[in-house]
């Protein structure tokens, strides 16, 4: 029986995930497929009861399922817990599942991009302070960060996500510290990483409010946007002497480590498959992807 996987959320006609998974089920050999979902929260239920029944073998959730789906779930492994949000849905041992691949995606990435560059002992600055911002940052605490520095637009979202994040990680050796928006050419001169959790840098965005220092050498920037490739951000980190990591190899990695979770094995992210999203991130968009 081919088993049938997808990607949930709405709107979901421009995911890339149908690509990514059809990949590595062709490169295994799989009889299996993988197909977009439209589903708002009113039909979770209905899609999950598929789920349940093995009709469907597992799936990633999107906007706006992903902290819905949380209620209707027998298990969340600590990460999804932690975050309160779930990218990954399975039945393991007869139990409806969630984890979130997005964190780990992250690291996974940068460890292959940059091994030599673990953020173990190092002070972090972090523009944003939304979803994903939580996520990178709890991430970079049980990694062992030596500092987290917030610097968001809201000043009000920075203070709440840092009494959340120091309520639920007592005993952590990471410090948590605010800094002011926009963001000041001193900050950016004593982060070892500068990390962009916000949408700002994306194609019909303005670009991030940064006062650039004339060098940032040797200095890791880190963009989770990943269309454009090269944001604003990135581009002006490299003409500075700075090593930049792109969000397209984070959207790979929780791929991979999502595909483990439901086939046994977390496949590896290679230049072929990155060459083919690269391609079409830069192909115009269809008007209806099917
Ligand atoms: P996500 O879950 O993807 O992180 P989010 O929770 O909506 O999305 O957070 C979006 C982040 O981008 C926030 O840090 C937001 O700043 P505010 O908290 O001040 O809203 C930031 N952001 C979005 N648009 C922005 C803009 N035009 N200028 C500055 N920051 C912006």
């Amino acid at each position: 029986m081919t088993d049938h996987c997808f990607v949930a959320g709405s709107p979901i006609s421009h995911s890339r995930s149908p690509m990514i998974h059809g990949f590595w089920m062709a490169e295994q050999g799989l009889d299996a497929r993988y197909d977009r979902i439209e589903t708002t929260p009113d039909q979770l239920g209905g899609l999950l009861a598929r789920v349940r029944s093995g009709e469907l073998r597992g799936g990633n959730l999107t906007v706006p399922l992903k902290e819905a789906v949380i209620p209707h779930l027998d298990d969340l492994t600590p990460e999804a817990a932690v975050m309160g949000a779930v990218n990954t849905i399975w039945m393991k041992d007869g139990r409806l599942t969630g984890a979130n691949t997005d964190v780990d995606g992250f690291f996974e990435h940068l460890g292959q991009q940059l091994p030599d560059r673990s953020c173990t002992g190092r002070d972090v600055l972090v523009l944003g302070a939304g979803g994903a911002a939580r996520a990178i940052i709890h991430g970079l605490m049980r990694r062992g960060a030596a500092s987290v520095t917030i610097a968001n637009r809201s000043a009000a979202r920075t203070d709440a996500l840092v009494s959340s994040l120091a309520a639920s990680h007592r005993g952590t050796s990471t410090r948590l510290k605010r800094a002011t928006w926009p963001v000041a050419a001193d900050q950016i001169a004593v982060h070892a990483m500068v990390v962009n959790t916000t949408s700002l840098g994306m194609k019909g965005q303005p670009p991030l409010p940064i006062d650039w220092p004339a060098r940032v050498d040797g200095q890791v920037f880190y963009d989770i946007v990943y269309a454009p490739l090269v944001t604003p951000f990135l581009a002006e980190a490299r003409a500075r002497g700075g090593l930049v990591v792109d969000g397209l190899g984070m959207l790979l990695h929780q791929a991979a480590l999502a595909f483990g979770h439901w086939f046994g094995t977390v496949p590896r992210v290679g230049s072929e498959l990155r060459a083919l999203v690269e391609a079409d991130l830069v192909a115009p968009a269809p008007a209806d992807r099917p």
